[in-house]
């Protein structure tokens, strides 16, 4: 017996916030997923075990020294698989980096690690840039015309053209609507089948509806990805990108390349992962400046300042602080990831509560991030919170919009990088009108989306 699994029986389990005995908390947690998380705190306290359905429970864990117990002191006994979620995602993202686990996790992290260096980042700068200057003259007729754009869905054409140039140095407009689209439908899918509490079964059917539309939804983004493998090999060209380093990987015993399904994983969890949460970033950025006149008028000042009419480079991105102050306070209100799954393997003490193996836990940067012990007046938009002054004696796992540990996210750079240049370059220019009476409501999908989208207007400066 381990010392966490004899510790745990002198442990209480976490209080239980209210649930109807058969149907648990299900029902409420797909209505309101945010809300009902934050109910459970309310009632139980920041550690708390959930009756999700019938005998099934839940545990959330949300105190900064959770995090870091459950994302870095014990790391290893927190897995991926086979939590739930990770189950039912299998079908789209198989092993690749978010959800693998382990010594296959750990190569394939060290695999695709070089691909994130710095060095390589500061390359991408141009081709981020680009992919947004291609679009002002589009914005700018729109911006004459008066008419609304769908905004989240222009940031999400630009960022998964970026992700796959510079990722995989492939073109994705032509099929970045229909690879974009399927990745849409996808997310509309499994956001009710994470939430249901018999999609574990009905998954295993294959001619069940949500089954079917898996299948197909799948089967017409792997003919694109495979399309794209195949293209990379026939050039005869490893190339310096992570296609190339995924590609010219080679096993240190068996001298064996990575096989295409494993390939295949990887590449559609990066592009996934790649564009998707800064997709989110930049709408609710924007948005966040509409709802605050005095905040866009320092932003603005800044990039016109530092920028002097010429478009960004990665070299300004130390110079403008603000306007990475507003990113971390939009991430900390709208954090993408605004939920983290994992799988307790053996029993272990969180928080002095008794957690056992097999235990389904959820972290809740959102609910963190609002904690009234960590951020006085947490539902106030205020960026001076992280100027370097403000937020020098914060606790480092209140604020965790990367995750933290070894799985801490991989792309946090890549993704600052170009957060930071496609807003200067867009802020430089437009400024983001908000329809009037438009109040943006938030739609926990697997990640945190605006309801219906988000419809802007652009206004040249
Ligand atoms: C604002 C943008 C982003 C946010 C908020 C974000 C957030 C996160 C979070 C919270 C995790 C940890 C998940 C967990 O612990 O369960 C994560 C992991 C990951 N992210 Fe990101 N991410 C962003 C952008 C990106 C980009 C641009 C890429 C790739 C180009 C990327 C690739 C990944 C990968 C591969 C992992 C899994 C890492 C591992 O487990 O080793 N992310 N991300």
């Amino acid at each position: 017996m381990t010392g966490a699994a004899i510790s745990m029986k002198r442990r209480p389990a976490p209080p239980s916030p209210r649930a109807n005995p058969l149907l648990g908390t299900a029902g409420r947690l797909r209505q309101d997923p945010l809300g009902c998380l934050q109910q459970f705190v309310d009632e139980a306290g920041p550690a708390c075990k959930y009756r999700f359905f019938a005998h099934w429970w839940g545990y959330l864990f949300v105190h900064p020294e959770h995090n870091k117990h459950v994302l870095l002191d014990n790391y290893k006994n927190f897995t991926k698989l086979p939590h739930p979620t990770f189950l039912l995602l299998y079908p789209l993202v198989g092993k690749g980096l978010l959800s693998n686990d382990g010594d296959s996790w750990l190569r394939q992290r060290r695999l695709a690690q070089p691909a994130f260096h710095r060095g390589q980042i500061q390359e991408m700068g141009k081709i981020m840039i680009a992919a947004a200057q291609k679009r002002f003259s589009r914005w700018e007729q729109s911006a004459r015309s008066g008419n609304l754009v769908q905004f989240d869905r222009e940031m999400m054409e630009m960022t998964l053209e970026i992700a796959g140039r510079t990722l995989f140095s492939v073109d994705l407009t032509g099929e970045a609507s229909e690879v974009g689209a399927v990745f849409s439908r996808l997310n509309e899918i499994f956001v009710k089948l994470v939430v249901s509490p018999i999609s574990l079964y009905t998954m295993r059917i294959p001619f069940w509806p949500s089954t079917r539309s898996v299948t197909r939804n799948v089967g017409a983004l792997d003919r694109v990805i495979y399309a794209m493998i195949d293209d990379r090999r026939a050039t005869g060209e490893s190339g310096s990108d992570l296609m190339g380093m995924l590609l010219s990987a080679r096993d240190e015993d068996t001298g064996e390349g990575m096989d295409e399904k494993q390939l295949r994983d990887e590449v559609i969890t990066l592009l996934i992962a790649g564009h998707e949460t800064t997709t989110l970033l930049l709408t609710w950025f924007f948005y966040c400046l509409g709802r605050y006149p005095e905040i866009e008028a320092q932003v603005h000042d800044e990039v016109d300042r530092t920028l002097n009419g010429r478009l960004p480079t990665v070299e300004d991105i130390p110079n403008l602080v603000y306007l990475r102050q507003v990113i971390d306070e939009t991430m900390r209100l709208f954090p993408p990831a605004y939920a983290l799954s994992r799988w307790c393997a053996e029993d272990d003490v969180i928080g002095g509560f008794a957690t056992p193996a097999s235990a389904v836990i959820t972290l809740s940067p959102f609910i963190t991030h609002r904690m009234p012990e960590f951020w006085p007046r947490p539902g106030e938009f205020d960026p001076d919170r992280f100027s370097q002054a403000n937020k020098q004696d914060r606790h480092r796992f209140a604020y965790i919009p990367f995750g933290a540990g070894p799985r801490q996210c991989i792309g946090e750079g890549f993704a600052l990088t170009e957060s930071v240049l496609v807003a200067a370059a867009i802020a430089q220019r437009f400024r983001l009108r908000i329809p009037e009476g438009y109040v943006a409501q938030m739609d926990p999908q697997i990640t945190l989306h605006p309801k219906g989208g988000m419809k802007l207007q652009f206004e040249l400066r």
